[in-house]
């Protein structure tokens, strides 16, 4: 409860900057996945993705034979374009979200960004599966996440702290001379094909030790549509009346130098000591203060609160798309593609929650859920499934 009651007090607060809470439909469920197998469809598990449409998103068009070719014409022009290919390579393809995309699920009309979770499967006593729907905490959009931008804790009425926005893409100049170990030891620093993006979780964690490491991915109960504590670390062991909300918030610390890593984790941190809420300071390896991104999912269970159908040992009976029944394995993907520095203006604003004085371009409900993509994995994920998809 105390989440909203904090958003609806704000009459009385002064905001320093903003904070935004805002809803992105549902754009796709579907075995992809953008940042951890971008070229493999299917990917391994299925995930719920929202945000922007764009012509090819989820693919690479990376070829090695074009690279050594290029390698061998020592021409200055073509040198930097292999560069920009071996950055490809370690980065990904060229990916210009906002750009290339042609409409967003997001209510703000400029955030091209791509926000996912895995899905959640009910697994009845028969042993059989059912894929769990979303609704949405904004009236008439079509499933999708809640998605927040912060400066300080959700709670604080103030949000007095500058935070640095996530960077788009850049390609800087090149620093000759290009080494000879390409593509595999190729090592970029700060350059990068592709804008910002980031991972949180360990999709093979199944113990409270493994998560506790990202702190901040957690499940609530949710009695009625306000309840938001207490929140736990595995999937609760009750029936939920109104269903299950997911929690993922981001680490807040960048490096400054890499808009991505190898694990999509190693170039952001949590704060040094102490956390995200309570100001503490980021550490010296990653000093840059981001806004935290929280998601919300709410997984519409419901209809599966039947304790007949739950396993005889009175165990609980939902499993991540991933196979896991703990809910350790939480996990959440961030691609960022707000157009220029349009997210940054946002958060320099003082506003809250959809933020009307901040001059940032939203859509309506209905354009939000015309946003559409074809889905491309041709496979049953909505029946009683003996199987995850995948897995
Ligand atoms: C398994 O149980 C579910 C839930 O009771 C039911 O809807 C489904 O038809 C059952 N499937 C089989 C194969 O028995
Ligand atoms: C690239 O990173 C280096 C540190 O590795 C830093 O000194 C330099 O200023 C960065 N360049 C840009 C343009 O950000
Ligand atoms: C973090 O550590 C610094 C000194 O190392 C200290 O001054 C500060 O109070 C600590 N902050 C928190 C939130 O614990």
């Amino acid at each position: 409860m105390k989440r909203l009651v904090a958003l609806f007090i704000v009459a009385l607060a002064t905001w320093g900057n903003a904070l935004v809470r805002f809803q992105c439909s549902q754009l796709v469920i579907e075995r992809l996945d953008p940042l951890v197998n971008p070229g493999m469809v299917p990917s391994a598990h299925v995930h719920q993705i929202v945000g922007g449409v764009s012509a090819s998103p989820f693919r690479s068009r990376y070829s090695y034979i074009k690279v050594w070719v290029l390698f061998l014409a020592q021409i200055d022009l073509i040198k930097r374009h292999l560069d920009l290919e071996l950055i490809q390579r370690q980065h990904g393809p060229k990916k210009d979200m906002p750009k290339e995309s042609t409409c967003t699920t997001c209510s703000f009309a400029e955030d091209f960004s791509n926000y996912w979770t895995a899905v959640l499967f009910f697994k009845a006593r028969n042993g059989t599966y059912k894929r769990v729907p979303q609704s949405s905490q904004i009236q008439g959009a079509k499933g999708g996440i809640t998605v927040y931008y912060m400066q300080d804790a959700l709670y604080d009425q103030q949000q007095r702290s500058k935070v640095t926005a996530f960077k788009p893409v850049s390609i800087l100049p090149l620093q000759p001379p290009i080494r000879l170990q390409p593509p595999i030891h190729y090592t970029s620093t700060n350059r990068s094909s592709q804008g910002f993006r980031m991972f949180t979780g360990n999709v093979a964690a199944r113990t409270k030790a493994e998560m506790a490491q990202f702190r901040q991915l957690t499940y609530t109960c949710m009695d009625n549509q306000g309840t938001r504590e207490p929140e736990s670390l595995d999937f609760p062991s009750r029936p939920c009346n109104a269903g299950i909300m997911v929690n993922a918030r981001f680490p807040t610390c960048w490096n400054g130098v890499n808009l991505d890593s190898p694990d999509h984790m190693a170039h952001m941190s949590y704060p040094a000591n102490g956390t995200f809420e309570s100001g503490g300071p980021c550490p010296a390896s990653h000093p840059i203060r981001m806004p935290q991104v929280l998601f919300e999912v709410v997984w519409e269970t419901r209809q599966f609160n039947n304790k007949a159908d739950w396993p005889a040992d009175g165990s609980q009976p939902f499993v991540w798309s991933f196979g896991d029944g703990t809910g350790y394995g939480n996990h959440a993907d961030y691609v960022f593609g707000w157009k220029d520095d349009a997210l940054q203006r946002l958060m320099d604003q003082p506003c809250v929650v959809n933020c009307p004085g901040a001059n940032a371009k939203t859509q309506s409900t209905a354009a939000m859920n015309k946003c559409a993509k074809q889905k491309t994995v041709t496979e049953d994920i909505d029946g009683w499934l003996t199987s995850l998809p995948g897995m």
